[in-house]
């Protein structure tokens, strides 16, 4: 099968997670087309079997690049099994609060864009404060400390479970394929 995945990052965790999607979707012997949502243009849709979107939550939002991609090719993106991997930091913890929030940020997402993904999965990102600026990396620092975690100065701290996300990928993969035998 041939599929796609369109992604946003701000700090390169959702981009290394979309590249950890492709790759194990090639192993499993697919064609995958990664394409970063600022880039996504000219898709053949006839020939894309399934689609997954990630995307990170940055003061309760996901990149506006990914909505616009979303909002563009809702219908395109209905048509076929599709996912959407959203990546944020309340994904790793279990507070109820925090969880609903990002249930209610990926709702929004889709109410905005009108794409209704088959599956949304809930993905922890990482503090990078390799990547930020001065102002970005005193506030991480609270909710670092909020969080009751300690990171020294320069140190990132990666929270995305591989294994777990490697699974769902192997279960959508798998409800794809099937949709794909009773489309033939
Ligand atoms: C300025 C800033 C704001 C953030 N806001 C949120 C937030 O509202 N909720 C949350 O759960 N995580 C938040 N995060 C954490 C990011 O979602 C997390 O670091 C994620 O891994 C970023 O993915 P990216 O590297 O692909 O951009 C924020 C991070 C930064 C730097």
């Amino acid at each position: 099968m041939r599929l796609l995945i369109v992604y946003a990052t701000t700090e390169g965790q959702t981009r290394k997670i979309a590249r950890f999607c492709a790759d194990r979707l090639s192993q499993a012997g697919h064609a995958v087309e990664l394409l970063p949502a600022a880039d996504a243009e000219g898709i053949d849709w006839p020939r894309i079997a399934g689609a997954i979107l990630a995307g990170s939550v940055h003061m309760g939002r996901v990149q506006e690049g990914l909505e616009r991609f979303a909002a563009a090719h809702a219908g395109d993106l209905g048509a076929r099994p599709s996912l959407f991997l959203q990546v944020s930091l309340a994904a790793a913890g279990d507070d109820p609060e925090e969880r609903a929030d990002i249930e209610r940020i990926a709702d929004d997402f889709c109410a905005r864009t009108g794409w209704q993904p088959d599956r949304t999965l809930q993905v922890a990102g990482a503090f990078r404060f390799t990547q930020y600026d001065f102002f970005r990396r005193w506030a991480m620092r609270w909710i670092a400390s909020q969080k009751g975690e300690r990171i020294r100065p320069g140190e990132d701290r990666e929270y995305t479970d591989w294994t777990e996300l490697a699974d769902a990928l192997d279960a959508w993969l798998a409800a794809t394929s099937e949709r794909e035998e009773t489309a033939k």
